[in-house]
Parts: C-alpha cells; structure tokens; sequence
C-alpha cells in the first residue's frame, strides 16, 4: 500500500538525498516542509513532490497540513544546524530545534502519524575518553547544537511512551556529499573543496588533530528508507562508518586530490566542539542489517564527480 512521508527540512541537504532515495520506490508519495532558511528549492525542483514553505513553528499551518494529507510516517530533519550558532544564541537554536519538533509530535500523536525517524547526532555525546561510542554510552552534549540534540531524543521517546507514538533516533555522525552548504556542523569537506577548487586559502580550526568519522550522504539517506522500509521501531541507532580521520590526514588527502598548492593557516579551536568522534555502527550492521557503501576515498571521490557548481 501507499505510504505517504513528511519530510520536514527537505530542502536541505540531508533532506533532499532523503527524497530522492524515497523517490526511487513508487509505494512512497513524498512531502516536503521546509522554510528554506538553509535550504533551497532547487535541490528539489526536479523531483515529484509535494512542497509546503513554511515554519515548522508556526503550528496554524502545520495542522492544516496534517488535516488534509494523512501522514503515516515522518522524517524529521528541519533544524538549525550550526554549533557556533548554537553557542552564540541558545535561544534561537531551542527555538529551531526544540519547539519545532513539539509541534511535529503533538500533531503527530492528535492526527495518528505511525512513527517519525528523527535525525540527531554525535554531538549528543560530548567527549568521551574511550571510542568509539555506542548507543548506550553517557551523553553529555559540549554545545547547545547537541543539547538541543539530546533534548528532542527525550521529548520523542516521552511522547512515545505516553501515547504509543512510534520512534526511530538516528545519530548522525559527520556527513558530507553534494548540496551541502559552506557552513554548517559539518561542512569541512565542503569548505575544502570549495577553496581548494578556487585557489583560496584554507583555515583549519584549533591544531588539525581533533577527529571526525565522516559518512557520505547517500548512506544516510538509504539508512532513512531502510529504517521505514524495513519497521524499524523504538530504536537509538548510530549512522556512521566507526572510523577515525583527523582534519589534517583530511587536508593532506584532499590537496593532493585536488592538487592543491595554496596556503594553510591554523585558527582558534572552536567553541563547542569535541576533540575526537568516532561512532560505533554496531547496531546499524545487526538490526538493520546494513553497512555504509561508501569509505572516506569513495565517497569524496563520488562527492567530487557530482559535486555541482552551486554546491560553492
Ligand atoms: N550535516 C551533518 O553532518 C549532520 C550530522 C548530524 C545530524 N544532522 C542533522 O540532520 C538534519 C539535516 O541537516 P543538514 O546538514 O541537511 O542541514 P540543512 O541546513 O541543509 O537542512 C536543514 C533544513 O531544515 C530547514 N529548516 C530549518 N529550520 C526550519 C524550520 N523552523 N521550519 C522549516 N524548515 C526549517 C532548512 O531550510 C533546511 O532546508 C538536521 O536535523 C541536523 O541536525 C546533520
């Protein structure tokens, strides 16, 4: 039978690999809310789907959306995604991550949504001495991004106990691929490459050697649809590749790709951000039995071939 997925944040750059994977399989009938205030309708303009532009806090327009179009699932993606943002203003960031996501679920649970698949993050985690980390580890969030993070994990899996309401928390680690922006959690591939294609010069953060596990975006994307695809349900699950790179290997790989002769300066740390990241992708291999396709070399290597120029 027919499903039909909100997409909320669709026109993002998760989001809009998230549609196209969903697209591929006619028994799934795709909507998308997005305010566009990162996002852009081009990502999705060549795609059949039904498009909303609007705040996810304005709940007046959420409701009539979700009285006319009988919602079974929901992937929840639309979020303020910067952790310098988040550090900056705590409130705009609760505001975006938080109260968005209470309207989704409480007009979820009045207008009978199946389950919604909610897109959280490593950043949840904190620093940890021991990697890589798995679902059951402590979480302490080192910036307001990841408590905000944690925050809507909690809301869900409250809302799910008390009316039944259906969950699947996936935990991001670092993601990179076509249509991401320059700025962001996790743009640094992005950011690279851009300057590196343009000649420019590159700023890397702090001392190059805090750790990322970096996961291309069409993994993340084909996890999404699994998880509805296959029932995944009540779940905590990290998406990741349970590999460690440091920003300089990073670097090195990336110039020597690209055969990048330009300059490289080192900056400030930034606040909030964690020293080393590795996820482990136990759960994601036996309970949804699937891997990443994709290594660090692939994926930048697909990255690169369809990297478009308004990716800049
Ligand atoms: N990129 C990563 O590495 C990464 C890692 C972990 C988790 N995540 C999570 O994945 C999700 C998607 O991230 P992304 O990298 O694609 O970012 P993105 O900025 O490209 O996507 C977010 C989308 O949500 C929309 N949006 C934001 N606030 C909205 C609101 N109030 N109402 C309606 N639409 C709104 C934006 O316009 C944008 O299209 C986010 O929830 C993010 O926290 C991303």
């Amino acid at each position: 039978m027919m499903e039909r997925v909100l997409i909320t944040g669709g026109a993002g750059f998760i989001g809009s690999h998230t549609v196209e994977e969903f697209l591929l399989d006619p028994n799934y009938e795709v909507i998308v809310v997005d305010n566009l205030i990162s996002g852009k309708y081009e990502n999705i303009k060549d795609f059949d789907v039904e498009f909303h532009r609007f705040d996810l806090r304005d709940k007046v327009q959420l409701e009539s959306l979700f009285k006319g179009k009988n919602i079974d699932c929901i992937i929840h993606h639309a979020a303020q995604i910067s952790v310098r943002d988040s550090m900056e203003n705590p409130v705009y960031d609760a505001e975006q991550n938080i109260l968005g996501l209470i309207n989704i679920l409480d007009l979820s649970v009045k207008y009978g949504v199946k389950k919604i698949l909610f897109s959280s993050s490593a950043a949840v985690y904190g620093n940890s001495k021991t990697l890589p980390l798995s679902e059951g580890d402590d979480t302490w969030p080192q910036s307001f991004y990841g408590l905000s993070k944690l925050t809507g994990e909690n809301y869900i899996k409250l809302y799910s106990e008390l009316y039944g309401l259906k969950y699947v928390i996936f935990r991001y680690s670092n993601v990179y691929g076509e249509r991401q922006s320059n700025r962001g959690e996790a743009g640094v591939i992005s950011i690279f490459s851009h300057n590196m294609i343009k000649g420019d010069s590159i700023i890397i953060e702090g001392d190059g050697e805090q750790t990322r596990d970096f996961i291309y975006v069409k993994d993340i994307a084909r996890a999404n649809y699994m998880a509805l695809k296959n029932n995944l349900e009540n779940e905590v699950i990290n998406v990741s590749t349970n590999n460690e790179v440091c920003i300089n290997e990073l670097f090195e790989h990336m110039a020597k790709k690209l055969s990048y002769k330009g300059k490289v300066f080192y900056d400030r740390e930034r606040h909030g951000d964690i020293k080393r990241s590795r996820l482990d992708n136990g759960k994601l291999k036996n309970i949804l039995k699937i891997e990443p396709r994709y290594n660090l070399e692939s994926g930048i290597d697909a990255y690169l071939k369809k990297r478009a120029p308004r990716d800049n």
